[in-house]
């Protein structure tokens, strides 16, 4: 079986809060399904916000040293990301923006400067999960986060496997009285994995 190789994002500042949990589950089924898996606690990392300079529409690189430089990396080589994040004003929430934000590098390598951003020989075997809840009662609160995600996995070549949304999930720790949200979560992980797993089998033969 090719290897596959799984990156998670846990974007909440809330550590062990309803997205970090799902985010956990979705691993823990990636690596059972034989993946190698990386994990990114944003807010335990140093990250700063973009600073719209246009340094990168030159150079395709970031001029701000921090941990960005080795997350690109690791973003454009998996095969799979999962990112977990919860909707905060009907958005995300700051400091994943924050990291998505500092793609726009990557952008200006893709968009002007024409360079390939990721495997040409793999690049259709990538997808991408995305886990997120909301407190409102309302389906309709992801809506503007869902938009910023599609972006996100289009700029790194990544198509949409699936995506786990749980509303009415205020309180830190909700998820864990959905009768269904982390067994839902770990088996996203198992068959993202088997997904990449086939599609690479395919791109490879
Ligand atoms: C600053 C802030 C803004 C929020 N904005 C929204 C919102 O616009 N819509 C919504 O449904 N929930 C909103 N919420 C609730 C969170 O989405 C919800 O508590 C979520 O489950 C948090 O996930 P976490 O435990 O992974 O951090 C907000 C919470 C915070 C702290």
């Amino acid at each position: 079986m090719p290897m596959v190789r799984i990156l998670g994002i846990a974007g909440s500042p809330r550590q062990n809060g309803n997205t970090s949990l799902l985010l956990e589950e979705a691993l823990k089924g990636a690596r059972a399904a034989g993946a190698t898996v990386n994990k990114i606690v944003v807010c335990n990392r140093d990250i700063n916000p973009c600073l719209g300079c246009g340094w990168c529409r030159r150079s395709g690189a970031c001029q701000q040293e921090d941990a960005m430089e080795k997350i690109y990396g690791l973003t454009l080589s998996s095969q799979g990301i999962i990112l977990a994040a919860p909707v905060y004003f009907n958005s995300l929430n700051a400091q994943t923006k924050a990291l998505i934000d500092r793609y726009q590098c990557v952008w200006a390598r893709k968009e002007i400067l024409k360079e390939e951003v990721t495997d040409p020989a793999t690049r259709s075997a990538r997808r991408g999960l995305f886990l997120s809840t909301a407190g409102a009662d309302d389906p309709h609160a992801f809506d503007g986060a869902l938009k910023v995600v599609e972006s996100f996995f289009r700029l790194l070549d990544i198509e949409y496997f699936h995506r786990l949304l749980f509303f009415r999930m205020d309180e830190k720790g909700a998820v864990k009285n959905h009768p269904t949200a982390l067994r839902d979560a770990y088996s996203a992980g198992t068959q993202l994995v088997a997904e990449i797993s086939r599609n690479l089998a395919e791109v490879r033969a």
